[in-house]
């Protein structure tokens, strides 16, 4: 018997993205960008600013369309958003008249699971994000950090196979990011669904990362696999080797934010 190969979760075959100014200025923000990645993996993806990475997640996404170029998902041809790509943005995306419980189960329920199953479901989601007590609780009343917790918990209910996410975790303090670090790990372990995580922090990408990107001036500048096991210690950072490839992704950071 004959086994095919799945098809990489994610597959960027020479894509391009162009923008025009007012002025008529043309913006190469994705240049003939390639890119596989494969079912499972947790990728990072870090550029200075304005050099093409939200872009990039957007056409991954569904949200636009490359002016060049292919784009695949599970081995498909992306024409717009879907269930199977999940996003988190930035911006807090719950929605703030439903309570906790519903914020999770609300994908669940367009899908069109039952009410028993649905709060199987969020109660074991609830649980991994130390949250059990919380079902009822409304947005507002939550922290900040709790907040993301729970728009995380709402998007892997919903199981996708790839999960898009655009510096989910900007101005939060230290100990809140680790925390969600450590729930996000947990939450990807049992999925294995295939994450790509943009930050502007080389540390998060070091912690997480099976693979770090870094994207300047629309392409991948850059290409290294982390290895060692995760939860990564202090210690597992600070080794020689990752020492050098922090101060190298930094310097090519410097060097692309100057180009801007
Ligand atoms: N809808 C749009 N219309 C016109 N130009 C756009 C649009 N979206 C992005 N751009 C341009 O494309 C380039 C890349 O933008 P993008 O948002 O992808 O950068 P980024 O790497 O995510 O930056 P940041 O780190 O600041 O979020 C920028 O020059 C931006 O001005
Ligand atoms: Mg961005």
């Amino acid at each position: 018997m004959t086994r095919t190969a799945a098809p990489p979760a994610i597959e960027l075959r020479g894509v391009s993205k162009h923008f025009r100014l007012e002025s008529g200025e043309q913006v190469r923000a994705v240049d003939e960008l390639s890119l596989t990645v494969p079912a499972g993996e947790f990728v990072c993806v870090l550029g200075p600013s304005g050099h093409g990475k939200s872009t990039i997640l957007n056409l991954v996404a569904g949200f636009a369309e490359p002016s060049e170029g292919e784009i695949l998902s599970a081995g498909k041809p992306v024409t717009g958003p879907g269930p199977d790509r999940g996003v988190v943005f930035q911006r807090d995306t719950l929605f703030l008249w439903r309570r906790v419980a519903e914020n999770i189960a609300f994908g669940l329920r367009a899908k069109g699971l039952p009410k028993p199953e649905r709060d199987e479901v969020v109660a074991r989601y609830l649980r991994i994000i130390g949250m059990e007590s919380y079902g009822r609780a409304w947005p507002k009343q939550l922290s900040g950090g709790m907040r993301r917790r729970v728009a995380i918990a709402a998007v892997f209910a919903n199981e996708p196979e790839v999960l898009l996410m655009d510096e989910p975790f900007v101005g939060l303090d230290y100990a809140r990011r680790a925390t969600l670090h450590t729930v996000l790990l947990q939450l990807w372990e049992r999925s294995r669904a295939t994450v790509f995580f943009i930050t502007h922090d080389v540390d998060e990408a070091l912690a997480l990362a099976d693979r770090i990107l870094v994207v300047v001036r629309g392409k991948i500048v850059m290409e290294e696999r982390i290895t060692q096991p995760r939860p990564r210690s202090v210690e597992d950072l600070g080794t020689a080797a990752v020492a050098e490839l922090r101060t190298q992704i930094l310097s090519l950071l410097e060097l692309g934010a100057g180009s801007a």
